[in-house]
């Protein structure tokens, strides 16, 4: 079975930092959210991958490579535009071929392995055309619903994306397994209101010409990375797997308690970091506090500041900051420091679409 991993889109609701970069980059516990796509589906047994890829793919080709580090064989496919999730079904026919597949959003994470049902679905005596993995959710008003056969639950009826008035509470987790009657169903379909090709379309389209489409329940976690909030709880989950590993220079000073995983070239100097949490390669701490659920990547300077459930990437600063820094996501790059120079006063320089939660 082949896996077709998802990462072109637009990505607006991660703006600023889309502008610059593929949210499917975006590290969690410093390891960029598509790694962990890919990895879900190498732990199935995948061992080929396709990646759609849009206006990111330089960025994403050279994050991911041809898969040699993870033992297999990634082809890029490029999407012209971001023309819907069923869109790039339809422009990977020639590449998925007559075999069934796993089709995986890339910026979505999932807590449980999938490799039984990838395994049930590939069997030969397999009976269903389509798996969908669905979750009870609190607001199904903000994902594709499936409605189930009240007396039959093994027997989707109806797929709602986003429905105003939902008649179930279960959402369309952004995993899906298809056998080759999909390529009917996305060449059938037409656009939406939003000029996409909808895979709630597709797919409802397999449920009306009498199709198999087979739902499946999943209990564990499941996160749609598509924003701020998202990534810190997605952050959270994942950093409360790590296993202990302090390998950086620590002076006496330091108190180091919890999960932590501190890089071997990172240097914390009189802080405190209490767990969990991640500190990565050539960072430097300093008369500070890193607190629960938070990622530090590579190369970034905290200086007498206190940071705590954030994320930062790579390459950033926050110098001397008084109040603690929380429920942050920082990109590349950037500074936040006390500024030095008088009048006393907020001196910002914000991407579009910033935004930053002063206190009161
Ligand atoms: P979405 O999160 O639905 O869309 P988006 O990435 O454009 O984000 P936003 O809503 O914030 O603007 O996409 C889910 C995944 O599928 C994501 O990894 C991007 C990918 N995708 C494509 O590869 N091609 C597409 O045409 C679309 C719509 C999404």
């Amino acid at each position: 079975m082949k896996g077709l991993i998802l990462s072109g889109g637009k990505g607006t609701r991660l703006r600023p930092l889309t502008y610059t970069s593929a949210k499917q980059l975006v590290p969690v516990a410093n390891k960029p959210v598509l790694f962990y796509a890919i990895e879900t589906l190498v732990e199935a047994g995948i061992r080929e991958i396709g990646i759609i890829v849009g206006d990111t793919k330089d960025e994403i080709k050279a994050a991911v490579g041809s898969g040699e580090r993870w033992g297999i064989e990634i082809t890029y496919i490029p999407q012209d535009a971001p023309l819907g999730l069923a869109h790039a079904v339809k422009i990977s026919e020639d590449y998925l071929g007559q075999d069934r597949f796993v089709m995986y959003l890339g910026d979505n994470m999932i807590e449980e392995s999938i490799r039984p049902l990838a395994e049930e679905f590939a069997a030969p005596e397999t009976q269903y055309n389509c798996q969908i993995l669905l979750k009870q959710v609190p607001n199904p008003e903000s994902y594709g619903v499936a409605e189930l056969d009240p007396d039959n639950q093994e027997r989707v009826l109806r797929l709602v994306e986003k429905p105003r008035e939902p008649q179930s509470d279960l959402a369309l987790v952004g995993i899906y397994m298809f056998d080759k009657s999909i390529f009917e169903a996305v060449n059938a379909i037409e656009p939406s209101w939003r000029n996409e090709l909808e895979i709630t379309d597709a797919i409802q389209y397999l449920v009306d010409h009498g199709y198999y489409v087979y739902p499946k329940i999943v209990t564990g976690w499941w996160v749609d990375t598509g924003k701020q909030a998202d990534m810190l709880e997605v952050n959270r989950l994942i950093l409360e797997r790590l296993d202990r590993k302090v390998e950086g220079v620590i002076d006496r000073d330091c108190v180091v308690s919890g999960k932590v995983v501190i890089a071997k070239t990172a240097e914390i100097i009189n802080s405190v970091v209490r767990g969990p949490a991640i500190i990565g390669e050539h960072c430097r701490v300093v008369n500070s506090y890193i607190g629960p659920f938070t990622s530090i990547n590579h190369h970034c300077t905290i200086a007498d500041s206190e940071i705590e459930h954030s994320i930062i990437l790579e390459n950033s600063q926050v110098l001397d900051i008084h109040g603690r820094i929380e429920d942050s996501l920082i990109g590349r790059n950037v500074v936040v420091e006390k500024s030095p120079i008088k009048p006393k006063a907020y001196k910002l320089l914000l991407g579009d679409n910033s935004r930053v939660g002063i206190l009161p």
